[in-house]
């Protein structure tokens, strides 16, 4: 990436989906990967903005500039705002697939007597790919996928080419809210990059880090 001009934006944790005053459709994501991304960054001397989800781990050097959602809709909002000034964004955030499909009362708590109750629900806008049309061709756009192993990188590079990301980080279904990471990376021609094995997500942070700056920077000779 040019050092001119250095701002990662970072989204890690999960969302939640309000059912009603108290209660949500959540998941396990634990964020840990993405604060210790935002740190490493921050580290290498990217200026980071991280938007971080309810109950995911945050980032630990006091640079880093943190702003919160909990709903799909907060963080598509957030993510207008931030992107146009991102050179790359990193999409870690465990985005919701689904959420209520009426409108919610956040202010009423469903009594037990409601039970029998169902819950209709609607698939959840595609932030990543939603935002692709915008797309600078000097921006670098990074994605993550969560797949079972059999199928990981067939479905990853499906997924690749349907958000129209640069790059896919692709996981196997263990790596949510464990301290280790297995990851294969999908690069912009569908090569992968298989890392030497399992490592702690700490330590794949930086790897990570490395690897997309001097990858890019090899692509484009800068
Ligand atoms: N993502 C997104 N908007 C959503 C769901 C996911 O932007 N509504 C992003 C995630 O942040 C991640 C990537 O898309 O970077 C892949 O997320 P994943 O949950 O693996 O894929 P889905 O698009 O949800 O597809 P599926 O659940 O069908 O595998």
């Amino acid at each position: 990436m040019p050092d001119a001009c250095r701002n990662l934006l970072l989204t890690f944790g999960p969302t939640y989906e309000p059912i009603d005053a108290v209660r949500f459709i959540g998941n396990r994501s634990s964020g840990r990967l993405g604060a210790s991304l935002a740190d490493a960054a921050d580290r290498r001397g990217w200026a980071v903005t991280a938007l971080i989800g309810p109950n995911a781990a945050v980032p630990e050097r006091s640079s880093v500039k943190i702003q919160r959602f909990r709903t799909t809709s907060d963080l598509q909002q957030l993510l207008s705002e931030h992107t146009p000034n991102a050179d790359l964004l990193i999409m870690a955030a465990a985005v919701a697939d689904f959420r209520p499909a009426n409108s919610v009362d956040v202010s009423y708590k469903l009594p037990r007597s409601a039970s029998g109750l169902v819950l209709k629900l609607e698939a959840t806008p595609d932030l990543l790919a939603g935002l692709a049309g915008a797309k600078r061709s000097n921006q670098v756009f990074v994605g993550f996928a969560l797949e079972d192993h059999e199928s990981l990188t067939e479905l990853a590079i499906r997924k690749k080419k349907r958000k129209m990301v640069d790059y896919i980080v692709a996981n196997p279904l263990e790596t949510m809210d464990s301290d280790v990471i297995d990851a294969t990376i999908i690069g912009p021609t569908e090569e992968l990059i298989t890392p030497t094995g399992p490592r702690m997500k700490s330590e794949f942070a930086d790897y990570l880090l490395a690897f997309l700056e001097r990858d890019h920077r090899l692509r484009h000779n800068t």
